[in-house]
């Protein structure tokens, strides 16, 4: 539905000099799908956002909706943002203070160039106020409203006009983690239910795995993975993925011969292991190894299998839900998330079991592929 090809969006700064914001990025977004643009501050989200809004001027690239182009640098087209019919709710939604909830709802309403009848914005209000969970409140003076319902409500001024396409930058991080939390459930029975084609833009890891049906991860103005929420924690492809996204331990190692059709023998830093890999290496090759401390099974007994490797536990740190263990293996320092009932003493032995599939080989470069 939603089509941004090779886009280049750069920006001059005080000295003059070029900001690389967004080096050619491409991505697809299927009908009713909420993708979303994760990556750390500066790597380009806000600026691949507002191109496509139309609210900055890219160097080059296409951006299109259902095949039609809202941008192309080779056809010399740039449609004006208020022209695009997208809805958009920013980190910091403006709320009109002076209003109620009915009139903020209704204001794109009334200040469009179409022109609506009095029963037809009554209508078109409060179906979208019902859709957020504030009908009840309409009449309500929106600055006497909560950190969430006014998120909500800025989100209800954003559908108004049933836009195609909803454009949502970072719209949860002024809310508490409490509330955020909430309202991240909130918005994707939201998008669902209404089958809302959306981009979302986060920095924040754990709101993108819940929320996506897809993620691109950036850095440094690139996409460097896009693949489902599981898709990219349980294989990404380079070590900026594997550390951006959760908590991970990497391996040093070199590829010790083909164990399978997509499995390797190593050595590493920790001793020999079988690992898992999505791209091929020959016996030698230095590669990471990318273990997420949930994936290592830690044990009092020496267990069956493979991929078994004995520490000592240096220590331990109680996080309620879990454990975590930093297990001392010669000089290197694994870390192991364990349910809370189990108790080995610090300075005690203990074995560390690895699943095969769960140790992700990666290619040990800082050369982030380019989009494909
Ligand atoms: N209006 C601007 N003028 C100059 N540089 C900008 C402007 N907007 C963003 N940048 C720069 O472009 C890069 C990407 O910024 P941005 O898209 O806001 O990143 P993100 O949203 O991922 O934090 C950063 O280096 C930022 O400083
Ligand atoms: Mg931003």
């Amino acid at each position: 539905m939603l089509k941004v090809e090779a886009l280049y969006t750069e920006y001059p700064n005080e000295k003059g000099e070029v900001v690389r914001a967004a080096q050619n990025v491409s991505f697809d977004v299927p009908e009713g799908k909420l993708f979303t643009l994760l990556g750390p501050s500066g790597c380009g989200k806000t600026t691949t956002l507002r191109s496509i809004a139309g609210l900055e001027r890219p160097r080059s690239g296409l951006i299109s909706v259902d095949g039609v182009a809202v941008y192309s640098s080779t056809k010399n087209v740039f449609i004006a943002p208020n022209k695009r019919n997208f809805g958009m709710v920013f980190q910091s939604y403006a709320i009109w203070p002076h209003m109620n909830v009915f009139k903020n709802a209704a204001f794109p309403l009334e200040v469009g160039s179409k022109k609506f009848s009095k029963k037809q914005i009554e209508d078109k209000v409060m179906r979208v106020l019902t859709a957020v969970g504030l009908d009840h409140v309409a009449d309500r003076e929106a600055t006497k409203m909560s950190g969430g319902q006014q998120q909500r409500l800025a989100l209800a001024r954003a559908l108004v006009m049933e836009p195609k396409l909803l454009l949502l930058d970072e719209p949860l991080s002024n809310l508490d983690a409490k509330l955020r939390e909430r309202m991240r459930f909130e918005l994707k029975r939201m998008q669902r239910e209404l089958g809302l084609t959306t981009v979302y833009v986060t920095h924040d890891q754990s709101e993108a795995l819940a929320l996506s049906h897809e993620i691109a991860v950036m850095s440094a103005g690139q996409v460097v993975q896009i693949g489902s929420p599981r898709d990219i924690y349980e294989r990404p492809r380079n070590k900026f993925v594997a550390d951006f996204v959760g908590l991970t331990n990497f391996l040093d190692a070199t590829i010790d011969g083909k164990a399978g059709e997509a499995s390797f023998h190593v050595k590493s830093s920790i001793g020999a292991l079988s690992v898992t890999s999505f791209n091929d290496f020959a016996t030698g090759d230095n590669v990471l190894v990318s273990v997420r401390p949930e994936d290592i099974e830690l044990t009092e007994q020496r267990p069956e299998g493979v991929n078994v490797i004995e520490g000592v536990v240096d220590f331990k740190v109680f996080l309620g839900e879990y454990l975590d263990y930093q297990v001392k293996v010669g000089d290197h320092q694994v870390l192991a998330r364990v349910h809370p009932s189990f108790n080995v003493p610090v300075g005690g032995k203990v074995f560390m079991r690895m699943n095969p599939e769960k140790c992700i080989t990666i290619q040990d470069n800082t050369q982030y592929q380019k989009a494909a």
